[in-house]
């Protein structure tokens, strides 16, 4: 892909505690793509996405901290907030002005559609509630927020896991809907980047790796939890000697997910000519993640301790992303309301 010049950005929501599902899934590829496209010479976007998390977390000192952890993981991870403009979505008040703008281009029908209040209507059905019941604008509007996130810098690709897929074509829709109006290109049509291969990662009982199925290897936690989690990935009763097709395999897919490609070979003849068992494999694996994690954690401890250091890097990212965003809803406003 041409990155030469664009504009790659993707937002994450403060959720909580972070598993290596999340780092292989979202944090390692955005980060990657970032850093790609910025030697291109384009810009990288990566923000917070603080108040897209109101609709389900309404517990100041809570969404707080988890702010706050969010932004030391992603800067342990390797993101350069010299080069990236790393910020909070909550410091863009040009992002409210765009989603104020963009609900009066947004058919009421897609918002019926989008995945989030899908699943939260049928919820409500299958407990025999009123369909709507506990639902509230902010969850409803959901895709209206992230369109504006990602039209507000003029962005040309967004990196997202493919549950936000949805969000990110609803998001050109609305763009094509405010240009095809004034008949003209006023906001840059933006499309999702996934990944394909690996794009998800077991957890220890075979399920999606979820913090909602507690099935996670912590990405930041003590060596010894670490070790324990991935001592407890489910393994069936073959016999040792038995060779097997390491596809088949939990601890073959989660270690392809993760590890060096050196380890993941090693285990996958292993398992093709048999006689490695998985107590074998289990150890080499636990070494070898928490070795990996190590460092990560120690830079992710170092930034929580010296937070002060992480609100100045984003109180400065906002600075850059408000000087992106102005001269696109600056053109914006004078399309709609007049120079
Ligand atoms: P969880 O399922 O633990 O609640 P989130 O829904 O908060 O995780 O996911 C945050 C990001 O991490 C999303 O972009 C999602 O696609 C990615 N992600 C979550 N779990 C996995 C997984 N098991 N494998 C790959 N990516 C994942
Ligand atoms: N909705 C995304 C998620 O749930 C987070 C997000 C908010 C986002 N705004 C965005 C992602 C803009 C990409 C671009 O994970």
């Amino acid at each position: 892909m041409d990155l030469k010049g664009k504009c790659v950005l993707t937002g994450v929501k403060p959720t909580g505690t972070l598993h290596i599902g999340n780092y292989v899934g979202a944090i390692r590829p955005a980060i990657q793509m970032g850093n790609e496209c910025m030697a291109a010479g384009g810009n990288f976007l990566l923000f917070i996405a603080d108040y897209h998390a109101l609709n389900y977390l309404k517990d100041t000192p809570n969404l707080k901290e988890i702010t706050r952890q969010l932004a030391c993981s992603y800067l342990a991870c390797g993101l350069d907030p010299e080069k990236a403009v790393f910020f909070r979505q909550s410091d863009i008040p040009e992002v409210f002005e765009m989603t104020t703008i963009l609900t009066n281009f947004t058919p009421k029908g897609f918002m019926n559609k989008a995945h989030a209040y899908k699943a939260a209507v049928d919820k409500n059905i299958a407990k025999g509630e009123p369909n709507d019941a506990g639902i509230n604008m902010g969850l409803y509007n959901y895709p209206i927020l992230m369109a504006a996130d990602i039209l507000t810098y003029g962005s040309d690709y967004v990196p997202v896991g493919k549950d936000q897929v949805q969000h990110v074509e609803i998001t050109a829709d609305i763009a094509g809907a405010l240009n095809a109006v004034y008949g003209k290109e006023v906001l840059k049509i933006p499309a999702a980047i996934t990944q394909e291969y690996g794009a998800v990662l077991p957890g220890i009982d075979g399920r999606k790796m979820s913090k909602s199925y507690g099935n996670v290897i912590p990405l930041f936690d003590e060596e010894a939890k670490i070790k324990k989690a991935v001592m407890s990935i489910k393994t069936d009763s073959q016999d040792i000697n038995t060779p097997k097709n390491p596809e088949e395999i939990l601890l073959y897919q989660i270690a392809r997910g993760f590890c060096a490609p050196e380890l993941v070979a090693e285990i996958e003849e292993g398992l093709k000519k048999g006689g490695m068992g998985y107590g074998t494999i289990k150890k080499m694996m636990a070494e070898a993640i928490a070795k990996e994690l190590a460092p990560i954690h120690e830079k992710y401890v170092h930034y929580m301790a010296h937070y002060e250091d992480v609100e100045d890097m984003l109180k400065a990212g906002a600075e850059r992303a408000r000087k992106l965003a102005k001269p696109v809803l600056e053109k914006v406003r004078e399309t709609v309301l007049g120079e």
